[in-house]
């Protein structure tokens, strides 16, 4: 059988059929259009080993004698007895190509299973794989696991993954690439903190511009497991799976399970390349960030500045001061006020409340339109904090429906049956119960029919831990009742964003965010946390998708103590907001806020929508990163990429400790179209701004410094630009300008 070719955006994969069974055989660079004679890669037999040359499979399996982690783990109970066809010969029975999407079916007519792969690769060069099971035996056949896997280029030797924790999450870990397994498994019941947002092999010393990278994503926000498996054989997978619990997954006969996808990258180019084809995937979505009433002129989709009222209140809600607050925040061009946890039944604290979505009577004795009217009367949309997943013992609800509380039991909590530990004193309520989800779905439906409410931020603030619907596992049918719970008010409510919360960043993943607007990256608003968050979180999710608030000048979370510039230009370069008491903002400092707000509204379009770029700066105490405009193609034949005139960059250059090198000397500015001349400006903090004397630390500044300077875009990515003397934790904004 012919190989099915598929290309992108300098990407090739090619899957062989010839052995029988569905093989990758390259995923990596272009090839052109004419394969060669793929004889070419017929590996020997080697000496103690399989007579015959071992394929690895779409989906690998001991049936062809591979002999690394299977793709497929499970087995078929006979007369009660399990254990039965726990080794399928997948053999494949169909097989086409269409555009960019592969379709490969494989089966076993004796095991009675079928699997049917789906592989798109996108036009910007990311692959979209997933593999949905059928039972076609007459008996049950319990699944174990059913693994999303590619083969990675054989010069890849070190792992790239993430891991993190409360306030500091997507931090990276490097590891050299061993013979074994290096498993990272997820078993919160939700994404998770130290959740792996990209797991990547690559080329020795890969960086953010250089070496071959291989990167894959599990888009899935249960329990999960991310994986390269290095074969003795020199062979190495990578990929993810979906983590079932025992006998979580039970197929009767006809019945049919998908996997999560699994998206993946091939770069050239580093980790910037890897960005590049996820920022086009998400781009291309046609519900990619909804238009929005206070849309900025010159931005298309803009992303509103925002308020939210957690670190500025916490739970002391009070009309009048929210009313202040709103008036506040009008004054400084806020476009969303959001208010955060506390305004429902019982909700004084975080001991009670959870399940009881009704608007407060006592706190609110007339509903929540006071606050909207005013908020919305002074231009702004109304965004409203919920946690529609969790329950807290002392409400309404688990008083009237102790059985909606999930636990390990097969008896319900009210008959004594036991629950897992607390968690910020809450508990899960099972969605998997169906008059539990249309509770649930009825209160939030009604909250947004009966209030204008443009926004919310979907909190979900505990792991899901022994988690069972009456008693056998169950995270993975409440992660799809979750997904139903959001696809569902999406479409009663078309108009409304959504926002990702979970106790900061723990549920950023492709599954949530293809029912999401954007994701609350992290609790901590210490800039100084945030440039590394943001930084990995960035690596994947597009910087329009990614919350980034201005906090209080000292750190609720670290106590760290930063100038406005660093927190602000922190906040930049993502969809910008302020969680902070801006009544207390006043004078100089209240002017810098504006000038900020004012910068993001200038050049959120660009920031939103351009190619990022993360330099490889030899310094460990240095960060350049910035967003270049897309070329207009249109004047390609002038030989110019960008309209006189035009910003064509916006990048940052932060310090985040003190240098070991007395002066910072050249930084090259890679990303700017090599021919094209730009003049670069330092545009804040500039001579008048009040963190300006802060922020450099220098008897004479670059000379450029004051006045800006031309230059093509090959010397500044070549020879650079000698840059001012940073203090640690501050931060200068660059513009280039299209000359
Ligand atoms: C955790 C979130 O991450 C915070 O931003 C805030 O919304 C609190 N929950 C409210 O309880």
């Amino acid at each position: 059988m012919n190989p099915l070719h598929l290309r992108s955006a300098g990407t090739s994969l090619v899957l062989s059929l010839d052995s029988g069974e569905a093989e990758v055989i390259h995923w990596g660079a272009d090839l052109g259009e004419t394969l060669p004679d793929l004889v070419l890669l017929g590996e020997p037999v080697a000496h103690s080993a399989i007579d015959t040359r071992v394929p690895a499979g779409l989906l690998p399996q001991a049936s062809s004698s591979w002999r690394g982690r299977p793709a497929l783990r499970g087995h078929r109970s006979v007369d009660g007895v399990p254990g039965f066809d726990f080794s399928a010969r997948l053999r494949v029975t169909d097989a086409s190509a269409q555009g960019s999407t592969a379709v490969v079916v494989q089966s076993d007519a004796d095991a009675g299973i079928t699997v049917t792969s789906t592989l798109t690769l996108h036009p910007g060069g990311l692959l979209e794989l997933r593999h949905t099971v059928r039972n076609d035996g007459a008996s049950d056949f319990t699944l174990d696991e059913l693994a999303t896997v590619l083969p990675i280029g054989a010069d890849a030797t070190e792992l790239l993954d993430l891991t993190g924790r409360w306030c500091r999450e997507r931090h990276p870990q490097r590891s050299p690439l061993h013979q074994g397994t290096w498993v990272r498994s997820g078993r919160h019941g939700r994404t998770g903190h130290d959740s792996s947002l990209l797991f990547a092999a690559g080329t020795a010393g890969f960086g953010n511009r250089h070496g071959k990278v291989w990167a894959t994503h599990l888009a899935w926000s249960g329990n999960h497991e991310q994986f390269a498996d290095s074969l003795a054989d020199g062979r190495t997978m990578i990929g993810g799976s979906e983590l079932l619990g025992p006998a979580e997954v039970v197929l009767g006969a006809g019945a049919e399970y998908s996997t999560p996808a699994l998206f993946a990258a091939y770069s050239e180019s580093g980790l910037d390349g890897i960005s590049e084809a996820f920022y086009s995937w998400f781009r291309n979505r046609p519900h990619h960030v909804l238009p929005t009433p206070a849309a900025n002129a010159g931005a298309g989709k803009a992303r509103p500045v925002v308020l939210n009222t957690w670190e500025a209140v916490y739970f002391d809600h009070n009309l009048d001061t929210l009313i202040e607050l709103a008036d506040s925040a009008a004054d400084l061009g806020v476009e969303r006020f959001v208010l955060d946890d506390g305004w429902f039944r019982g909700r004084r604290d975080d001991r009670a409340g959870l399940g009881d979505w009704y608007i407060d009577e006592t706190l609110w004795p007339n509903g929540l339109t006071p606050l909207i009217d005013a908020v919305t009367s002074r231009g702004m949309e109304f965004g409203l904090w919920v946690e529609p997943e969790m329950i807290n013992l002392d409400s309404d609800t688990a008083r009237a429906h102790p059985d909606w509380i999930v636990g390990p039991s097969a008896l319900a909590h009210k008959d004594g049956g036991r629950l897992p530990m607390e968690w910020r004193n809450q508990h899960i309520i099972d969605l998997v119960n169906p008059e539990a989800w249309q509770y649930i779905f009825n209160r939030i439906h009604a909250l947004l029919s009966e209030n204008n409410i443009s926004y919310l931020k979907w909190d979900q603030n505990r792991d899901l831990l022994e988690h069972g619907h009456q008693g056998r596992p169950s995270v993975h049918a409440q992660t799809l009742a979750a997904y139903r719970l959001f696809d569902e008010l999406r479409a009663a409510h078309p108009g409304v964003e959504i926002e990702s919360c979970s106790s900061g960043g723990a549920r950023v993943d492709l599954g949530i965010l293809e029912r999401t607007d954007r994701i609350w990256a992290s609790d901590c608003n210490d800039a100084l946390e945030r440039q590394t968050i943001q930084r990995w979180t960035g690596l994947v999710v597009p910087p329009e998708l990614v919350g980034g608030h201005v906090g209080p000048t000292t750190s609720h979370t670290t106590a760290r103590t930063h100038d406005l510039s660093f927190r602000a230009i922190t906040a930049l370069f993502g969809h910008f907001g302020m969680e902070w008491d801006v009544r207390q903002v006043t004078g100089t400092e209240r002017e810098e806020l504006k000038r900020f707000i004012g910068l993001y509204k200038e050049h959120r379009g660009l920031i939103h929508s351009g190619t990022m770029v993360r330099a490889d700066l030899s310094d460990p105490t240095l960060m350049l990163h910035g967003v270049v405009a897309a070329p207009d193609t249109s004047r390609e034949e002038a030989g110019a990429t960008l309209e006189p005139g035009t910003t064509a960059a916006l990048f940052a250059l932060v310090s985040t400790g003190t240098s070991f090198a007395e002066q910072i000397g050249r930084v090259a500015i890679p990303g700017l179209a090599p021919d094209q001349q730009f003049r670069v400006d330092a545009i804040f903090p500039t001579a008048d701004d009040a963190d300006y004397a802060h922020t450099f630390t220098q008897v004479q500044p670059p000379l450029w410094l004051k006045g800006g300077a031309e230059a093509s875009g090959r010397f500044f990515a070549e020879v650079g630009l000698a840059m001012p003397n940073l203090n640690p934790e501050h931060a200068v904004v660059l513009k280039f300008t299209a000359v």
